[in-house]
């Protein structure tokens, strides 16, 4: 990213008040209430290092940290799928060598987190968390286990649609993204607020991602495409809680 450029979504809520990203208050997610600021940011003013590093990402990654299905001795159930996309910053160049952190609830719906604790089995063989870096062309790809809708109690009868997380360091420190990916056609995208919150219809669809036959692998698993743009008006919506 070049010096003196656009400053960042996160960083002006650019993209807040159209509806291409999630208002900070957004009375039906709960708890937006308590946490949206409630006076006016103070913007501080981009310096050297917030455009050019800290250099994250560099650090050693695992040779199975982006095949969620076999860190363990057997494989998880459910649906085996690959993810794959292309991460661009706002000027639709490749991110390369770019660090991404995905985690998920397992098939059933369930985190391995002592807070999630609802009713629906852990599975063993299953972690929820992976990591990756973009290679020259900004690709990314993991084979995980899809993931079940999972009940939030933010109001009565509240599921989220199944959803990976998403935490991406672009080409510098201001330009970190975190986000869900969602998967087409999901009949919860209508009752969730989280998803909601995102106003812009075209914004929305910039959080599902499609079903790519190019990808599937025959006899084995399904594949999803999810392109990434960290910046500008084509920007993925970024999660508001963080
Ligand atoms: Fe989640």
């Amino acid at each position: 990213m070049a010096v003196g450029r656009e400053t960042t979504n996160e960083a002006t809520g650019a993209g807040r008040e159209d509806g291409r990203q999630p208002p900070y208050l957004y009375p039906d997610y709960v708890a937006t209430r308590l946490r949206a600021p409630k006076k006016p940011l103070i913007i501080l003013p981009r310096t050297l290092s917030d455009t050019t590093g800290p250099a994250y990402g560099s650090g050693p990654i695992g040779e199975l940290d982006d095949d969620l299905t076999r860190q363990h001795s057997g494989e998880p159930l459910g649906e085996r799928i690959i993810v794959t996309g292309r991460v661009l910053d706002g000027d639709g160049r490749p991110v390369r060598g770019g660090l991404i952190e995905i985690w998920q609830a397992n098939a059933a719906g369930r985190y391995t987190h002592k807070l999630d604790q609802h009713p629906a089995p852990l599975d063993p063989n299953f972690s929820g968390a992976g990591r990756c870096l973009t290679d020259e062309e900004g690709r990314y790809r993991f084979v995980t286990i899809k993931p079940g809708a999972y009940p939030w109690k933010n109001h009565e009868n509240a599921w989220r649609p199944a959803h990976i997380h998403l935490s991406l360091f672009g080409s510098a420190f201001r330009s970190r993204l975190i986000t869900q990916m969602y998967f087409p056609g999901d009949p919860l995208f209508e009752h969730d607020p989280i998803f909601q919150s995102v106003r812009d219809e075209k914004a929305q669809q910039r959080m599902i991602s499609s079903f790519d036959l190019e990808t599937t692998r025959p006899e084995w698993a399904l594949g999803y495409r999810f392109d990434i743009v960290l910046e500008g008006r084509e920007a993925t919506p970024m999660e508001n809680h963080r």
